[in-house]
């Protein structure tokens, strides 16, 4: 905590107007200072500072809006613009002073623009109150977050369409229960992130759209007798058009939640595909290799090479999923419209991206980076008597059992290779007859992990055929 006597002799100016020494801006009516207690729990400069660009454009757009409906004159407009400006210099230049006498961003900026401009700074706050104003600095944070993370989303999907499309008709097993099921291709499997990651885009995409309403001009909670135009300052600021309803537009927070959600969700599907990159990257797995760009030693194994990026990948879905619960959890039960509970809503939220951010820029780095060992993965495809299934398919469309049955006598080649130690394709016919007269050669042409994944040719399957059809769809898609 600064000490407030202070306060008013920094060196970037002499306040002037409403505040006097020591007193917070709102202390009009206060005859002490609040305790120090009181200052620590209450201050948000420390976190909001984030929202400065977006307090900045709301502002300008605010004075702007209160200028052309008549409500302050062309000459103070112009000089809150000014000030306004020089701000968002000292903002960028890193020099603008961050105080927490001031509380939060929106009366820093306040104070600041009245030490640069006087009394002209008090009249910006007309027809305002910092319930509408966080809610619209927020929400353009939030909209901008969202649409930085779908751009990367997108960069993510053609880092996996590239790997994708040069694996289209590479072998790997297929797995359930992490057990092999049905041979399918490395392309295939890369293939089913592209298309969570699509969702997830479009997930953050009908949260923009929900949320690009403009709070701005709710005022306090009941709207403003000020002949204010809401159509203004939200078409400014990017909306498409302002909230109806004031008491709404200062105490909701479900477009951060819903994008808090998106965000879950999404760091949710990271952990998987991390998980199975530290899986691959296994000696036992061996399917594919990470450079040394994405890895690291161990200080007392020399031998290890150990996938830490993914791992951390791995971990931050725990954070993305307790930022969504944490700031639930403040909304939970509050009565309308704001309560300062709500000054909570911004740490979870503002984690919450930055682990997004890393998680999926360190994903897109480890996917353009990673080789994929075929040859090993091919050998597992056919490992675990992965083409059972296609043995009783055989059955069925060729000697039309029923598919019960097919199975039954699938199960005992399976336990007869085992006891051979072979494989399906490795079992002599007479062995087969032995369970089922009927069977012949051409058996063999179906029980090969390739001709197995090229069979799997149903819109969306697994053979090469229809993984290019999906890779194709999806480059125009990102085109
Ligand atoms: N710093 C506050 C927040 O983040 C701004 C709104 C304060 N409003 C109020 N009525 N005290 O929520």
């Amino acid at each position: 905590m600064t000490d407030d006597s202070s306060d008013a002799a920094k060196p970037t100016g002499q306040p002037t107007g409403p505040a006097p020494k020591g007193q917070a801006m709102w202390g009009g009516r206060f005859a002490d200072k609040p305790a120090e207690l009181m200052q620590a729990i209450n201050v948000s400069i420390g976190f909001d500072k984030r929202l400065a660009a977006q307090d900045l454009a709301g502002s300008r757009a605010h004075a702007e809006m209160l200028r052309t409906t008549g409500v302050i004159s062309a000459e103070d407009e112009a000089q809150i613009q000014a000030g306004l400006k020089t701000i968002g210099e000292e903002i960028e230049g890193g020099v603008f002073p961050f105080r927490e006498e001031y509380e939060d961003i929106h009366m820093n900026v306040e104070a600041r623009l009245r030490e640069l401009i006087g009394p002209p700074a008090g009249r910006l706050h007309t027809a305002r109150s910092r319930n509408d104003q966080v809610a619209v600095d927020f929400r353009m944070w939030v909209r901008d977050a969202c649409d930085q993370t779908g751009d990367q989303l997108r960069r993510l999907q053609r880092a996996l369409l590239n790997k994708a499309e040069a694996h289209a008709a590479d072998l790997m097993p297929g797995f359930t229960h992490l057990q092999p099921a049905q041979p399918v291709t490395f392309g295939h499997h890369l293939m089913a992130y592209v298309e969570m990651f699509g969702r997830d885009a479009s997930r953050f995409a009908d949260a923009r759209t929900r949320m690009n309403e403009s709070p701005l001009g709710a005022a306090a909670l009941a709207g403003s007798p000020f002949p204010i135009d809401r159509f203004q300052t939200a078409k400014a600021l990017g909306f498409d058009r302002p909230t109806a309803n004031s008491l709404d537009s200062v105490s909701d927070r479900d477009f951060a939640l819903e994008s808090l959600a998106a965000a879950a969700i999404c760091a949710i599907h990271l952990s998987r595909l991390a998980e199975e990159i530290v899986i691959w990257m296994t000696p036992q797995f061996g399917f594919i290799t990470l450079s040394d760009a994405f890895t690291t030693g161990s200080s007392i194994m020399p031998q290890k090479k150990n996938p830490d990026a993914a791992e951390l990948v791995r971990a931050k879905a725990g954070r993305l999923l307790a930022s969504f619960t944490h700031l639930a959890v403040v909304m939970k039960g509050l009565p309308l419209t704001y309560s300062k509970d709500m000054q909570e809503d911004k740490e979870p939220t503002f984690e919450a991206f930055d682990a997004l951010r890393l998680s999926i820029a360190a994903m897109t780095g480890m996917i353009a980076d990673l080789t994929a060992n075929t040859g090993r993965m091919s050998a597992a495809a056919g490992a675990g008597f992965s083409t059972a299934t296609d043995l009783a398919d055989w059955l069925v469309r060729e000697l039309n059992l029923p598919f019960r049955e097919a199975h039954h006598i699938t199960g005992s080649a399976v336990k007869l290779a085992e006891t051979l130690g072979v494989d399906l394709p490795g079992l002599p016919l007479a062995e087969l007859q032995a369970l089922e007269p009927r069977i012949t050669a051409s058996v063999y042409e179906v029980l090969t992990p390739e001709a197995s994944a090229s069979s799997r040719r149903s819109y969306g399957g697994a053979s090469p055929e229809q993984v290019r059809v999906q890779i194709q769809r999806w480059k125009e898609i990102l085109a």
